[in-house]
């Protein structure tokens, strides 16, 4: 099993800043990714999938002035199993800055990265988040089928390979939306390094994805119909995300995105660990259902 266990993905960058104008006035002192969606922080969410994916080295990339903040909800991930360590950003300079930034924390290794205000859910993740972090060369992204391609930065797909990625097209190229979840090899970081800004002064994930499609070596992956890709950036999407976890969790009597739970499954904490987290949140639903974990 260790030798299995080598070649998979183990290093994971949440991407965790941002200015989240459209949420304006919401975000103007608290980071849109601290704000709930039901009733835990947004930044739950992403950091469930990762470690789902059973990645446990994390790199959280925040805005300059909210590590204080971040450091309160997750100082170091010991409780949780995890590693997690923090890195600032000092202006929103698009998401392949990730791997500037990161550089040092990703190494010699693969990477996978996860916007912060993405959330993932459905039947089979986990089975196609484990497939993912087994890549070994190239870069591959989750598709997901939408109503409003429009919206999205979206791939068209020939043979498992991505042929042509456009965002926010105007003319119909193709239904599938390129998600926030995203797996790469080494190269990234040099990739990265060569992009130069777009128009609105960003480095774009289009311009990085690109470079991986011109090597035919770009692989699309799919959620599927019986998932759920939600894009918490407007209101109204952060506002539905939250209605869908509460529909959720209070009709099925189990949580998403409960850290602790998920550690506990991949035995990576101890009942000991779980019992310092029900002291760390309190009196609490979230402690409550952490009781009924260890029961
Ligand atoms: P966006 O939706 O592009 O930006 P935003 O969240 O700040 O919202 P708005 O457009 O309303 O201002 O970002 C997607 C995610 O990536 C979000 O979680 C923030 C994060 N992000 C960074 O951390 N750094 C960046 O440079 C960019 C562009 C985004």
């Amino acid at each position: 099993a260790k030798v299995r266990n080598k070649k998979m993905i183990k290093k994971g960058i949440i991407l965790s800043g941002g200015m989240g104008t459209r949420m304006s006035p919401l975000t103007k002192a608290v980071n849109k990714q601290l704000l709930p969606i039901y009733d835990k922080p947004l930044i739950f969410y992403p950091l469930s999938i990762l470690m789902l994916a059973k990645i446990k080295d994390i790199l959280i990339i925040v805005n300059k002035g909210q590590l204080n903040q971040y450091k309160k909800l997750l100082p170091d991930g010991r409780r949780l199993g995890i590693n997690i360590t923090y890195k600032e950003q000092v202006a929103p300079r698009g998401l392949p800055e990730a791997f500037i930034i990161g550089e040092k924390f990703i190494g010699k290794n693969n990477v996978a990265l996860i916007l912060g205000d993405n959330f993932f859910y459905g039947q089979y993740l986990t089975q196609k988040l484990l497939n993912c972090v087994k890549l070994k060369k190239g870069a591959s992204v989750l598709l997901h089928k939408v109503k409003s391609p429009e919206k999205y930065g979206v791939a068209k797909v020939k043979n498992n390979k991505i042929t042509i990625i456009k965002e926010k097209p105007k003319k119909y190229v193709s239904d599938l939306a390129i998600t926030g979840l995203y797996f790469f090899d080494n190269k990234v970081i040099k990739f990265a390094k060569e992009l130069k800004p777009s128009k609105r002064n960003e480095l774009e994930i289009t311009d990085l994805l690109n470079k991986y499609k011109r090597q035919k070596n770009l692989k699309a992956d799919y959620i599927g119909r019986g998932g759920a890709w939600l894009d918490t950036g407007s209101l109204d999407d952060f506002y539905k995300t939250s209605n869908f976890v509460s529909a959720i969790e209070n009709r099925q009597g189990f949580k998403i995105a409960c850290l602790e739970e998920i550690s506990y499954l991949n035995k990576w904490i101890s009942k000991k660990d779980i019992r310092s987290s029900i002291k760390f949140y309190g009196n609490c639903e979230y402690s409550n259902y952490l009781k009924k974990v260890i029961a």
